[in-house]
């Protein structure tokens, strides 16, 4: 069977390195990609919203089974269509990827259908939008309704912010159409996870869980990122928390997406947050995250292939996950300035070294050969993953390997996985 991963990041270096270990598959592809995914996919050089190239692409070599990795293509409606050309993809259509492209539309869905999330109003008036900020008054939050590269939430806890944020998204229209309407939020406190499942339409069967670290510096301090860092399993979510997800979030909204004529099949991503073991909506994405996705893959036994065409089948109720029962950890190795602006083409140093070190994978996401070596590309650069007996041990050899790979500007948080300790602590109490 031959595959092809559209995207050029960590999650699509973790699908292409566990796709291509499928014995069902003999090639894989993957458009744009990056350095490291060039060890097990042959590069093809489309940009991943260039959908009539792609499709002229799997058409011509004949490809088997499409796996999407990012928002853009699923929501411009990639899946709909190759479907048009009975082609066989992995992936929410248009109509169901909006449940990300729209936050307004997302709100809409959980309220209809009873999902915890936070309280709202959604606007398209900028001085309606303002006078409800002056009525609820600060901590708030305010959300262009669109797609925004991960940059459209703005947490106000000023006046001055808020009003502020409703100046820069709808007025100066810094994100574009995407800040034609906005949604204005209560502001949630607790602890987030990333809650990510695969589903036929109607069978739900969840991935192990997870936690994302998005402020850029340790102890969750400075910028919002795509993501610094991730782990598996996460302890916070115990078996009622998991139950009470998988009933009261994500049963809901896919019988709720069903019922709307726009049927579900894909990966479906609950952002939570969770206080007292209750959990909320922050946002759904209908696409595996990154980098959660790496961790998450390193765990998984078996082979992915059968589940990923078991959505698009609609038999998943046939399937189960067996996990590895340790735990990994991924340490996301940014460039110099990002999120901010950032510099290219610095020499990294230590992988070599690094891909002897036992149970350690180092995903790509920013990478690119020059001159036979290889060089920063990209904000995210590496996505360092270890797997060790416990949460403790994973950290621990993961930042072995990371302390061993180099380049100019090189940061990254030194604390990813600490979040964790506090539940094993108390979990053990
Ligand atoms: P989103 O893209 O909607 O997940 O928002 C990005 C980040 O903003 C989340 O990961 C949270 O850290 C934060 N956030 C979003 N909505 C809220 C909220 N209602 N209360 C508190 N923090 C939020
Ligand atoms: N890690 C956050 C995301 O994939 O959206």
């Amino acid at each position: 069977m031959k595959v092809l991963v559209i995207g050029s990041g960590g999650r699509e270096h973790a699908l292409v390195w566990k796709i291509s270990q499928s014995p069902e598959v003999s090639k894989v592809y993957c458009a744009p990609g990056n350095a490291g995914i060039s060890e097990q996919a042959e590069l093809v050089s489309i940009k991943t919203t260039d959908l009539s190239g792609i499709l002229e692409f799997a058409i011509k070599e004949k490809i088997d089974l499409t796996v999407v990795g990012p928002e853009d293509p699923l929501t411009r409606g990639i899946v709909d269509l190759f479907e048009s050309k009975g082609l066989r993809i992995f992936g929410p259509t248009k109509r169901a990827s909006e449940i990300e492209g729209s936050k307004a539309f997302a709100k809409e869905m959980m309220k209809r259908y009873g999902i915890p999330t936070a309280s709202y109003e959604i606007f398209e008036d900028s001085e309606k939008a303002v006078s409800y900020i002056q009525e609820k008054g600060p901590p708030i939050v305010v959300k262009a309704d669109g797609l925004a590269a991960g940059k459209g939430v703005i947490i106000c806890r000023t006046m001055e912010e808020a009003i502020g944020a409703i100046d820069r998204i709808m007025v100066k229209r810094i994100f574009g159409e995407a800040g034609r309407r906005v949604v204005i939020e209560e502001f949630l406190e607790g602890e987030e996870a990333s809650y990510i499942a695969l589903t036929d339409g109607k069978t739900i069967l969840p991935l192990a869980s997870s936690q994302d670290h998005k402020p850029v510096f340790d102890e969750d301090q400075g910028p919002n990122t795509g993501g610094m860092g991730a782990y598996s399993p996460a302890p916070m979510i115990n078996e009622e928390v998991d139950k009470r997800i998988v009933e009261k979030i994500l049963r809901p909204l896919i019988y709720g997406m069903e019922k709307e004529g726009r049927p579900y099949r894909g990966v479906i991503y609950a952002g939570l947050m969770i206080k007292e073991s209750q959990p909320k909506v922050l946002e759904f994405n209908a696409r595996f995250g990154d980098p959660e996705t790496q961790p998450i893959l390193m765990r998984m036994r078996g082979d992915i292939i059968p589940l990923l065409e078991a959505c698009i089948d609609g038999n998943l109720s046939r399937f189960r996950i067996d996990w590895d029962p340790r735990a990994a950890v991924c340490v996301v190795m940014a460039s110099k300035g990002y999120p901010g602006d950032y510099e290219k083409g610095k020499r990294i140093e230590g992988l070599e070294e690094v891909s002897q070190m036992k149970d350690i994978f180092v995903f790509h996401a920013g990478t690119a050969r020059m001159d036979g070596e290889i060089v920063t590309n990209g904000g995210r650069v590496l996505g360092v993953t270890g797997l060790g007996r416990s949460i403790p041990e994973a950290i621990e050899r993961t930042y072995q390997a990371v302390k061993k790979i180099y380049w100019e500007g090189v940061h990254y948080r030194n604390d990813i996985g600490k979040k964790a300790l506090r539940w094993i602590d108390q979990n053990r109490a």
